[in-house]
């Protein structure tokens, strides 16, 4: 038998039919000891050759006669004038227009044969409960009902072929449940079958079910039918559905099979699908593509349907796309309606999980403002005048709105100048772009974030700059496979150069560039000056920190409150030096005091027994100013004193800087001599007073050189609540013993005298 069987062989069920003999067959199928399978069924397809070529053990059966009632017009059937168990009525060219009206009382009835009549309805047909055969070949019954043949147990064979059925009503043949073998319904007037019609849930086999010569074009589900996991269909049979006007197979998730696999549980099904109309698009790929996996393991049947359409496929097998591997052949076109664009031609390729939309020299200057709306699209807009990429046109640039969908761009042979930076942000998710033959005149940095065997430029001249440099990193090399993707060359001395073989000197760049340097060279000169002035700060310190304090000094108006300071001047000085000491008490410490500064000379003013140290850290930190009389080193214990007065002296001037020192140069001493630095300083600095100046001149410049005391303050504390006064006041009583009334008069008159000043 030449048939088309989808035999997917994924259940593996158990020929049980094996462990049958064939006459044993219908008597365990269908409960039937009338029916026999022939010897020559031996063989592989026992049941099918069974169901299809069995033999009845008949008795003669008596044929009754069908009349036309004068009166009514209605057929009625003879009472025959033998009695028998078993009737056949065969009624053939006799224009009968309906059963015969007393059909039901004769149920002795095992075959009957109206065909040639013009019968327009079987309704009644199932109180013929013994019927085996019903031929109503050529009639005009344009229905059945799912009830029509209901409970007829016997019923084996049902012919309406050459009627005008156009409706079967669903779910009859799947609840058929006799040993109906061969229903034929062959050249009616069908243009659907419901998928319950088609199957067989509770019969375990049969022979044939005819749809041939309908114009059936889809199967339907109307009553939501499912195949489950434990649904059987038995050993099936053929169904014959060659000569309709199917296009496309099924959707089998709407026919009741949500998973492809379960349509395995056919697989002792034959259906024929022969000249049909089929058409060999995408639609068939899904179905061709499931049963290419398991082609190898049929053995049975083969696919030998065959495409009507598209006109190239024509009467070509689908069968030999799958051995030639050549399934990515079967395409949708895509018209308008899907997004196609306008004069482009567009098919969706699921061989190839892609849509191509080819537009390849339309002469479009602009990109068409939309594409169809599948993913993976190959979009060929080669060979036209598009000229810009920008974003600017009415309805956006398909390219920034499809950049996820696009995965090859084909730009090639446009007068395209530049690619805009944010739309290769956009290209990055694409696999190929190929822009060359275009005018490109600048390639935008931006391209790095591309692969570059991800995009073609083809050969690009352009004029290259310093700033071009990072092609030379991008570009592939020479070795690489993406090398001749992109071949820049650059303008260089009215030659192409490829950009991989230009030097850093020919692209215009400075070997150092001129900004560095210069940034190089202050750092230098920076780091120079930073040196050599540390090093000169460093020698200088003592020499900056005066002058610098002098300068603070000079410009901050400096107020000192006498309180803070018991005395306004100590006096340092080599008390082993006679001359020095006697000048100091008679001229110079008197002088001072005239002008009401509290002196604190060490010799004349140290309480005697008391700690020396302690008394001179003591009172010079009371101390405003500190003169210091310069002299040689030598040895007597007066010099020890000497070098911790200078030592005191600078630690305080150093941290107030109301305090001043005021070195006089006594021995006229150079600074090399100095062995404290700070003191040296104020020699090179020529901060100093030299001794070898009149001596009046000493005592002017001294008193300039002073820090002095607010005046207002120096005379009010002085009386009451100053050492210093209190020490005058000793000072006065050891020099004017006897007159105690007059020091005190003496002492007022002298604060007057302060206050009036
Ligand atoms: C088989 O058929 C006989 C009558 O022909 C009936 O009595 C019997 O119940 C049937 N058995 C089954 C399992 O249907
Ligand atoms: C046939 O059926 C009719 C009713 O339609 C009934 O009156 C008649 O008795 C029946 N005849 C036989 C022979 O059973
Ligand atoms: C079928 O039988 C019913 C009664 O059982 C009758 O009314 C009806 O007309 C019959 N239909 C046909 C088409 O004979
Ligand atoms: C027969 O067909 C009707 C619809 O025409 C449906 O509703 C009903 O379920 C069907 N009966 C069976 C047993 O499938
Ligand atoms: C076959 O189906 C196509 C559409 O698929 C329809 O145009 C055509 O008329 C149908 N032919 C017949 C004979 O029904
Ligand atoms: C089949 O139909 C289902 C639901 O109706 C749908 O989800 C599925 O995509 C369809 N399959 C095909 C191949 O068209
Ligand atoms: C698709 O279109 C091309 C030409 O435009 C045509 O040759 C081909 O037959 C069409 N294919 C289908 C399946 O419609
Ligand atoms: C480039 O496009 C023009 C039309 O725009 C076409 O004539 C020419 O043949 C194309 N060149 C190539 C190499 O495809
Ligand atoms: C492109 O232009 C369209 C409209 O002109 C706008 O809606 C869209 O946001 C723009 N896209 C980009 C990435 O600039
Ligand atoms: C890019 O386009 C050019 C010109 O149309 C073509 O020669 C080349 O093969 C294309 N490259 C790729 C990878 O498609
Ligand atoms: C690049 O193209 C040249 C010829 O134009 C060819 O000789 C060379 O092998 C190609 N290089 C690669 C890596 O494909
Ligand atoms: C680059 O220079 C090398 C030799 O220096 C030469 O062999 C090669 O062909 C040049 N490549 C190009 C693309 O000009």
């Amino acid at each position: 038998m030449k048939s088309i069987g989808l035999n997917l062989i994924i259940l593996n069920l158990v020929n049980v039919v094996d462990l049958l003999n064939n006459d044993d067959i219908f008597k365990v199928m269908f409960n039937r000891t009338d029916l026999l399978c022939p010897e020559f069924c031996n063989g592989y397809r026992l049941v099918s050759c069974c169901m299809c070529y069995v033999q009845k053990t008949r008795e003669k059966l008596h044929t009754l006669n069908v009349v036309h009632n004068a009166k009514t017009e209605y057929p009625t059937i003879e009472k025959p004038n033998v009695l028998n168990i078993q009737y056949q009525i065969i009624h053939r060219f006799k224009k009968t227009k309906r059963l015969p009206v007393n059909i039901c009382n004769f149920t002795g009835l095992i075959e009957i044969d109206f065909s040639n009549n013009e019968i327009k309805s079987i309704d009644n047909i199932s109180c013929v409960k013994s019927l085996d055969v019903l031929i109503m070949h050529i009639n005009r019954i344009e229905y059945l009902r799912n009830d029509t043949f209901i409970g007829m147990k016997f019923l084996r064979m049902i012919d309406l072929s050459y009627n005008n059925l156009r409706h079967i009503e669903p779910g009859f043949l799947i609840h058929m449940d006799g040993s109906l073998l061969n229903f034929d319904v062959s050249n009616n007037f069908l243009t659907t079958v419901d998928v319950t019609n088609v199957l067989w849930e509770k019969q375990p086999a049969f022979c044939k079910t005819d749809f041939s010569f309908n114009e059936i074009s889809s199967i339907s589900n109307e009553l939501h039918w499912t195949c489950k996991r434990n649904t059987q269909f038995g050993y099936g049979g053929m169904v014959i559905f060659s000569n309709n006007n199917f296009s496309h197979f099924p959707n089998f998730s709407e026919i009741g099979f949500k998973n492809f696999f379960l349509l395995g549980k056919l697989l002792d099904y034959g259906f024929d699908f022969r000249e049909n109309n089929w058409i060999c698009d995408c639609r068939i790929y899904f179905f061709a593509f499931k049963a290419s996996l398991v082609l190898d393991k049929q053995h049975r049947d083969y696919f030998e349907l065959s495409c009507h359409y598209p006109p190239e496929f024509k009467n070509i097998l689908l069968i030999d796309f799958i051995k030639s591997q050549t399934l990515d052949r079967l395409i949708c076109n895509l018209t308008i309606a899907d997004r196609c664009p306008p004069k482009c031609r567009c098919f969706y390729q699921p061989g190839r999980s892609r849509t191509v939309v080819d537009c390849l020299g339309t002469g479009r200057r602009k990109l068409p403002s939309v594409l169809p709306l599948k993913t993976d699209l190959e979009v060929d807009f080669s060979s036209n005048e598009i000229s810009s990429l920008l974003n600017d046109t009415g309805s956006g640039n398909i390219i920034y709105s499809y950049s996820k969908y696009i995965s090859k761009l084909d730009l090639s042979n446009n007068t395209i100048k530049i690619i805009p930076n944010d739309l290769v942000f956009k290209l990055r998710n694409m696999n190929l772009i190929n822009i060359s033959k275009n005018k490109i005149t600048k390639i935008p940095r931006t391209l790095q974030t591309l692969n570059p065997c991800q995009i073609y430029f083809g050969e690009v001249v352009i004029h290259c700059k310093c700033k071009d440099i990072w092609l030379q990193n991008w570009l592939p090399s020479f070795h690489s496979k993406c090398f001749n993707n992109t071949r820049v060359y650059c303008k260089y001395n009215n030659e192409k150069v490829h950009i991989l073989n230009m030097s850093k000197h020919g692209f215009g760049c400075r070997l150092y560039n001129e900004d560095i340097l210069w940034l190089n060279i202050s750092l230098a000169v920076t780091a120079f000056i930073v040196t050599v002035s540390s090093v000169l700060i460093y020698i200088f310190r003592f020499e900056i920190f005066i002058t610098v304090r002098k300068i603070l000094k000079y410009f901050k108006k400096i107020v000192v409150s006498s309180n803070l300071y018991a005395y306004d001047v100590y006096i340092s000085c080599n008390e082993d030096d006679a001359t020095l000491r006697h000048w100091l008490t008679s001229s110079f410490v008197p002088h001072l005091e005239d002008e009401n500064i509290r002196v604190f000379l060490p010799f004349r003013d140290c309480e005697l027994g008391s700690p020396r140290e302690e008394e001179i850290i003591d009172v010079m930190s009371k101390s405003l100013n500190f003169v210091i009389f310069l002299c040689e080193n030598y040895d007597g214990s007066a010099d020890l004193w000497v070098q911790k007065e200078w030592k005191y002296a600078w630690f305080n001037y150093r941290y107030d800087i109301n305090r001043e020192i005021i070195v006089i140069n006594y021995d006229t001493l150079e600074c090399k001599y100095i062995a404290k630095k700070y003191l040296g300083a104020f020699l090179k600095i020529h901060d100093f007073i030299d001794f070898s100046k009149k001596d009046k001149h000493i005592k002017e410049e001294v008193y300039k050189s002073l820090q002095h005391v607010q005046g207002d303050a120096f005379a009010t504390n002085r009386n009451f609540n100053d050492l210093n006064a209190a020490r005058s006041a000793i000072h006065m009583d050891v020099t004017y013993t006897n007159i105690d009334n007059e020091m005190a008069n003496l002492n007022i008159k002298h604060d007057d005298s302060v206050d009036a000043t």
